[in-house]
């Protein structure tokens, strides 16, 4: 399957249909309403995804992850997005470790083609209890994993949206989030940057 130019994959990373589910789709709406992407969202919540085992099968067979759990159905999801929004809620002052075992999964793609993350376009957001949770360190740890493999990455900028879109729940889900007016601004500031990348500022 080869890339889609105008495609926006989310990924969220909550276990919870709660406040980081409710900003990737905020993300995903504003970026197809207003600029035309075509979005698609995948949830980590309810799936099975095995952690990492190190087993090397990818790297010597180079097809792909051994594990045939629900992680074999992101793959080609990622292999056909030209954008990537990555979002978690914040655990421990950083991401979840069920986007972190997405994250892990990933070297069997790279490992299959090694340009697989090259040039596509990422973004990350973070949502957390508190208002500084840990926010920008798990979307640092985003932007890392986007840095290590080839993948550009694009933040709201200066004036609130400094490395990517920041949300605060007050431990209240997607009411929380929703009442965040703030967090919902570095998520449209964050998806106009973006456009910048692309050809849909115009
Ligand atoms: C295991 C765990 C650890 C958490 N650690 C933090 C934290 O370090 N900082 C924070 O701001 N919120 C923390 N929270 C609160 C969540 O970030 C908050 O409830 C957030 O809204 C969860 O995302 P969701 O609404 O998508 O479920 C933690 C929650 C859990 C379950």
């Amino acid at each position: 399957m080869g890339e889609n130019n105008n495609f926006l994959l989310g990924i969220c990373g909550s276990p919870r249909n709660q406040g980081t589910q409710f900003a990737v789709e905020y993300a995903l709406n504003y970026a197809s309403e207003k600029f035309g992407f075509e979005t698609e969202i995948w949830s980590v919540r309810g799936k099975k995804i095995g952690f990492c085992t190190h087993c090397d099968y990818c790297v010597r067979e180079k097809k792909g992850c051994i594990q045939k759990d629900d992680v074999q159905e992101l793959y080609p999801k990622i292999e056909n997005a030209k954008f990537l929004l990555l979002g978690t809620p914040v655990f421990q002052g950083n991401l979840s470790a069920q986007l972190k075992a997405v994250m892990d999964r990933c070297r069997a793609l790279v490992a299959k083609n090694p340009d697989v993350f090259r040039n596509k376009i990422g973004i990350a957001l973070a949502v957390g209890g508190d208002r500084s949770g840990g926010q920008e360190p798990a979307i640092r740890t985003i932007l890392d994993f986007y840095l290590q493999n080839g993948v550009i990455t694009v933040s709201g900028g200066a004036f609130g949206a400094n490395l990517g879109a920041c949300l605060w729940t007050r431990d209240q889900g997607k009411d929380g989030v929703k009442k965040d007016e703030e967090g919902l601004r570095t998520i449209r500031k964050v998806i106009k940057r973006l456009t910048t990348f692309t050809n849909k500022s115009d």
